[in-house]
């Protein structure tokens, strides 16, 4: 059974496969490994889920196997959720991490410590044939750091302090962050589901 997952990041694929260690009779593929050029998605959704199946769906009708697409970013309650899906994109379109960054601690300067909760969010949806089968949600409760701490992941990791841990996203090698992260949440969530959907085919 070949599974596609709606991404060009290897990084994801590693985890991906990681999880599915046990699924011996999975082939995990990412866009890259298709011979046709995958169709050009717009990700315009206004939520995290929009998104997400706006992707399977229209890849699934051009691949013969399931389909897993994600969508995900960081939600910080003092700024009304933002920048929500907008997160890749928040200080400008192509905007680096430390542009977005920089936004995030412009607009929380004057927020107090205890008024700096956040979470990153991940809504995965699995599709096949042009149908939707299932969607999976993960969080991770954080709160934002007044400055940034640590130099490894991405995006917006250096200013994530999640939710009882001494340790920012960025100061955690990617084996303790992938415990405990919104994308590891939701994928441990799609497990079993996908035992499901491989048990009906
Ligand atoms: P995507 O869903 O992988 O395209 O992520 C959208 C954006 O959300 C990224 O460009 C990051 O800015 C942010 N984001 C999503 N997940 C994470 C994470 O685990 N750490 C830091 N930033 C993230």
């Amino acid at each position: 059974m070949n599974l596609l997952l709606a991404t060009h990041n290897t990084n994801k694929r590693k985890e991906l496969k990681a999880l599915l260690e046990d699924f011996k009779d999975v082939k995990i593929m990412i866009l890259d490994d298709l011979k046709v050029e995958p169709p050009i998605i717009v990700e315009d959704g206004k939520t995290f889920r929009q998104n997400a199946v706006k992707k399977a769906l229209t890849l699934s009708r051009f691949f013969d196997g399931l389909v897993l697409a994600d969508d995900s970013g960081l939600e910080i309650s003092a700024l009304g959720g933002k920048p929500g899906v907008r997160s890749a994109r928040f200080a400008r379109a192509k905007a680096t991490d430390q542009e977005n960054n920089q936004k995030v601690l412009k607009l929380l300067a004057s927020i107090p410590e205890n008024n700096r909760s956040a979470r990153f969010v991940c809504y995965l949806a699995l599709a096949s044939g042009g149908k939707l089968l299932e969607t999976f949600e993960g969080e991770a409760k954080g709160v934002i750091l007044e400055t940034p701490r640590g130099k490894r992941g991405f995006g917006y990791d250096p200013l994530f302090l999640p939710k009882g841990k001494d340790k920012s996203f960025a100061e955690m090698p990617a084996s303790e962050k992938n415990k405990i992260s919104h994308r590891a949440r939701a994928l441990k969530k799609m497990r079993s589901a996908l035992k499901k959907h491989l048990r009906q085919r």
